[in-house]
């Protein structure tokens, strides 16, 4: 049964500095994304991508990646929010397909473990979503820096990407997002609207999105691990 990926890279970045948006800036001589797609299209599961890139970046993006990697279906223009830009991919996505995956393209060290127990958590429970647990203590802080509530660690994860969902039941929740006007910051959070289970796959903390040039910085460590051929 086939797997559609869909990767949000329609993001302006601009938390990055420069006038290039995060997912394009070069990570030892490639864009990040590069990275990203190369980990997904690796994937034996996975029979179409569907890229989402801000319009100023299309032209270029189109000749980059649709002619030379034939996994990548389609490129798509993003929309003005996260899940607009997934929105848009998924209008694209073969609608026989059983599961659909979404995963950030400025998230370029997932592993293949967080992408098949993704697709199989899916497969079983309908949506899962990647986590890791909290070590932190969290606090709430107000705006002028004082604390204003420390709150149980207990139960906290963060929330990564991939996540993976039936087919069926993210076109069931964006339907009901959009006829709400509801935004969430993840798909997870479309299925938690309708009221339907979502189950935690474990992440890994090398997942980074990288949206610092602190976490870029970091990600040139990477590579060479990660990605040794490169
Ligand atoms: O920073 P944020 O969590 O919004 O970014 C996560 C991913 O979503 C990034 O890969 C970014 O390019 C993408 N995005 C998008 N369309 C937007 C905003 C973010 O595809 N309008």
């Amino acid at each position: 049964m086939s797997v559609c990926a869909i990767i949000p890279a329609g993001g302006s970045g601009t938390r990055m500095g420069g006038i290039v948006p995060k997912q394009f800036q070069s990570l030892n001589g490639k864009p990040i994304l590069y990275y990203t797609i190369k980990t997904l299209q690796n994937c034996e599961t996975i029979s179409e991508i569907i890229l989402v890139i801000p319009e100023k970046e299309y032209k270029t993006a189109n000749a980059d990646w649709l002619g030379k990697l034939k996994i990548v279906k389609k490129v798509v223009i993003g929309g003005e929010k996260r899940q607009d830009s997934v929105y848009n991919g998924f209008c694209e996505a073969s609608q026989d397909s059983e599961i659909v995956l979404v995963h950030d393209g400025v998230r370029p060290f997932l592993s293949q473990k967080m992408i098949t127990d993704s697709i199989d958590a899916a497969r079983e429970y309908g949506a899962a979503i990647t986590a890791i647990p909290v070590h932190d203590t969290i606090k709430r802080v107000d705006t002028s820096g004082l604390v204003s509530q420390t709150i149980d660690r207990e139960g906290l994860w963060r929330v990564q990407t991939p996540q993976a969902f039936r087919y069926s039941l993210l076109l069931e929740a964006f339907n009901k997002a959009k006829s709400e006007n509801f935004y969430g910051t993840d798909e997870g959070a479309l299925i938690e609207h309708l009221g339907e289970p979502v189950k935690i796959v474990e992440g890994l903390e090398q997942n980074i999105k990288i949206t610092r040039p602190e976490d870029l910085e970091l990600s040139k460590a990477f590579i060479p691990m990660l990605f040794p051929d490169t």
